[in-house]
């Protein structure tokens, strides 16, 4: 039994998340969590909210809520939704929690003491009004180049020219409207990066296993002229975790919080300590999880994310993590994803374009999504939505093949058997032909699970469907029985097996439906490391209950009514 440590990337926490961004990340890492526990190993599946920065600071201002509240309300959102998803986190943290505030503070202090944090002056606007340094996107006014008078600090959104806050005309505040700005002098820390290229550019290379897209991207970074520049990890704002080295104030750096991208990442491990907290256990039991001084040096880390993750993961988090000096774990393998697209366009929080995670729930249960969006994974390159796939891939694959193959197994052992495993007959060489042809497939299935081939993984059990509803057809129990009552209670005997061996085959994929199953069947659900026994666990006699419809299909009103519901923006 092996521990495996799997984290998915932490969602902002500003507004519900869309089904782009739950298969490039959380999904995907549930499938793994699910797989590797249903494979007897100890695994530990965190993830949180990302609750800091500017954006959760303008959105708690939209709905005129004080951002810690915000942060609180939708932190329960999303773990609701998590929930709908049936995201099997061991625990669902908060960022601004205060396992994180001293674990981020707590770095930082390593930081400093040993030698990787730069202490920079630097000018900034400061808002006399407002009482506050204001972020380059705090602060508006016209835009030198085209006149827009709406322009940010950051850039004109008009014409998308990249702006400097003093180039402003007739800058003002973006939070009060005052223009009684001025520029003053602040200070800020930075993360002395530059200083551990060399350690991390040989610890990237040590990583031949990688994904290309994980491997391609932080080398990119580490090797462009400004790829590895000293990170500011400080900001004005009130927001935030408050700059401290370690549990002793740092001088000249009161009112000051660290930047988001400095905090998210420890609250991996901060995660870890609010699950020891939540579950009343002491220290030690999670610390062993990241401590390779404490228990941790057998554990195998696997983080989860999206593309645009990547150089935050294999660069700035572990410098933070190297540059501490302590033993804390360094992840082992990152599975990265490229995007998934929304018909024809990108998904879009801020444009409210595509399928957003309550309104998919509202719309169908949470495995008919987990199905589609996992076997339609973007890993080797950007992949789309479209509403005719996903009802072409539902009606095929889970009410044609898999629903379709229960339905018409029980059934018809109901109606000539009862509801019970039929007793007699044995099996031929039909039935060994399958099994030898499961075996394979099988074991394929289990060699993309560990290597997180999603699409793979998916495909092999798509096959290992269609391979039953292929026997079924050839074997042909309802002609049988006409003959031959007893090979036909064979047949439907192994039948009722291969429905428990799909439940607990599917269980990553299709939680609920391996579930119902399972329940139907009034069994449990071990892997099937022997095959044989596997599809001989359900004896004659075995009492059952035949399951109600598994998969439903989607009509093409449904769907053009879909379509039509989706075609305009979120309101
Ligand atoms: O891109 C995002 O959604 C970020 N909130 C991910 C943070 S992951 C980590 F570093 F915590
Ligand atoms: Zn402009």
């Amino acid at each position: 039994m092996a521990r495996i440590l799997i984290t998915s990337a932490i969602p902002y926490i500003n507004g519900i998340k869309h089904l782009g961004n739950l298969v490039g990340s959380q999904l995907p890492a549930d499938l793994y969590a699910r797989y590797m526990r249903a494979r007897g190993h100890e695994v530990m599946f965190l993830c949180a909210t990302d609750e800091h920065g500017t954006p959760a600071e303008l959105a708690a201002a939209k709905t005129g809520e004080p951002v810690a509240e915000y942060c609180a309300r939708m932190h329960g959102v999303q773990a609701d939704l998590a929930r709908g998803f049936r995201l099997s986190f061991d625990h669902f943290g908060r960022s601004s929690s205060p396992q994180n505030h001293r674990l981020t503070q707590y770095f930082a202090g390593r930081l400093a003491e040993n030698g990787y944090i730069e202490e920079v002056t630097e000018r900034q606007v400061y808002s006399n009004a407002d009482n506050r340094f204001l972020p380059d996107r705090y602060i508006e006014g016209t835009c030198p180049n085209c006149g827009y008078h709406k322009a940010r600090g950051d850039q004109c959104e008009n014409c998308t020219k990249q702006l400097d806050p003093t180039d402003l005309i007739d800058p003002r505040s973006a939070i009060s409207g005052s223009t009684d700005l001025e520029v003053r002098e602040t200070k800020h820390l930075y993360l002395r990066q530059s200083a551990l290229k060399g350690e991390l550019a040989a610890w990237i290379d040590s990583k031949t296993d990688w994904p290309i897209l994980t491997t391609s991207i932080a080398k990119k970074w580490l090797n462009d002229g400004d790829g590895l520049q000293d990170r500011g990890i400080t900001r004005d704002l009130d927001w935030g975790i408050p700059v401290r080295k370690g549990d002793q104030d740092w001088p000249g750096m009161e009112g000051k919080v660290f930047y988001v991208w400095f905090d998210a990442p420890i609250e991996y491990i901060a995660a870890a300590a609010e699950w020891a907290e939540a579950h009343g256990r002491p220290d030690a039991d999670w610390r062993r999880w990241w401590r390779t001084d404490e228990g941790a040096e057998d554990v195998r880390y696997v983080q989860f994310m999206g593309k645009d993750n990547v150089p935050f993961h294999t660069l700035s988090f572990p410098a933070t993590i190297m540059g501490s000096r302590d033993p804390w774990k360094l992840v082992d393998y990152i599975k990265s994803f490229n995007y998934l697209n929304y018909d024809g366009g990108q998904f879009s929080t801020s444009q409210g374009r595509g399928v957003f995670m309550d309104q998919a729930l509202a719309i169908l249960p949470s495995d008919y999504w987990r199905w589609w969006l996992l076997s339609h994974a973007p890993e080797s390159s950007d992949s789309e939505f479209t509403w005719e796939n996903f009802q072409a891939a539902v009606n095929k694959d889970l009410a044609d093949v898999l629903g379709n193959f229960v339905s018409r197994v029980t059934k018809f052992c109901r109606a000539k058997f009862g509801e019970a495993v039929p007793e007699g007959g044995s099996l031929g060489d039909r039935e060994q032909e399958l099994i030898d042809d499961l075996y394979i497939r099988i074991r394929a299935y289990e060699a993309h699970m560990e290597a997180i081939e999603v699409r793979k993984a998916a495909g092999e059990l798509r096959a290992i469907w269609v391979a039953g509803n292929e026997y079924l057809q050839a074997a042909e129990p309802w002609t049988v029985i006409k003959t031959d009552p007893q090979a036909a209670a064979a047949i439907v005997r192994f039948s009722l097996n291969l429905i428990r061996l799909y439940a607990v085959l599917s269980a990553p994929f299709i939680p609920d439906a391996s579930e119902t199953l399972l329940k139907a069947l009034d069994t449990d659900g071990d892997w099937p490391n022997d095959l044989r026994d596997a599809l001989a666990r359900l004896t004659a006699g075995h009492g059952f209950a035949t399951p109600d419809i598994l998969f439903r299909k989607i009509a093409d009103e449904e769907r053009e009514g879909w379509q039509a519901q989706f075609a305009g923006a979120r309101r």
